[in-house]
């Protein structure tokens, strides 16, 4: 059974959502740079092992990097998944994990990478907004991407009830990849392609706001 090794910075809803999902891996440990992360303690619910590796205790990002690929190989886990993990990382640590570290972000990427993505796309008046699963590259918020949902933005939305209705997409998404990638049915192919052994399964067209 594959392993994997998961790292959050704070609340660890997708963390809940992937530790209920029953995946066909084992969760070697959940790894966190804040101690205060309320995610820790559903990791210890679980009876998942839980790890603390502090940023602040490293003078700079290359240290606190070398650190944390030290703790995480020593659980020797197959994939490494990013939950709600604040941090940026350096090339060096993306590179150790190539084609095994993956990430969510909560939005349609390519569009809007970095923080506040509900915000912004609210300024933009965008109509449909969602959720990212990706392989992780250097480049921040980037990378082939796995698995997307997409949701209505709605008039009276606010940051807050768009990030719910996205955040539940998260929770159906990421378990999903993590599933395809621990059954070898989704892999990162020599040329950095997202590749598959799937069926194509076209949905059906998301309009928003709908037709009359
Ligand atoms: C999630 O919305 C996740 O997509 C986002 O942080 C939140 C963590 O919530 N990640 C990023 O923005 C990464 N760039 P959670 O701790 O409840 O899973």
């Amino acid at each position: 059974m594959k392993k994997i090794v998961i790292l959050i910075s704070s609340r660890g809803s997708n963390l809940q959502a992937l530790l209920e999902a029953n995946l066909p891996c084992r969760v070697a440990a959940v790894i966190s740079n804040r101690a205060d992360a309320q995610g820790l303690e559903i990791a210890r619910k679980h009876g998942i092992q839980t790890a603390v590796l502090s940023h602040k205790d490293f003078s700079d990002r290359a240290a606190f990097d070398a650190a944390l690929a030290a703790t995480v190989d020593g659980y020797a886990p197959d994939f490494v998944v990013l939950a709600g993990f604040m941090r940026i990382l350096t090339a060096e640590f993306v590179g150790r994990y190539a084609g095994r570290l993956v990430n969510i972000h909560p939005s349609l990427l390519p569009a809007y990478p970095g923080i506040d993505t509900h915000q912004r796309a609210l300024q933009d008046g965008i109509k449909i907004h969602g959720c990212t699963v990706h392989f992780v590259t250097a480049d921040l918020d980037h990378g082939p991407i796995i698995i997307q949902a997409a949701v209505p933005v709605l008039c009276d939305d606010t940051p807050q009830s768009l990030s719910a209705r996205v955040l539940c997409e998260e929770h159906r998404v990421y378990p999903q990849a993590v599933r395809w990638l621990c059954r070898n049915q989704v892999w990162l192919d020599k040329a950095g392609r997202v590749a598959s052994d799937r069926l194509e399964q076209p949905g059906s067209a998301l309009i928003s706001p709908g037709l009359e």
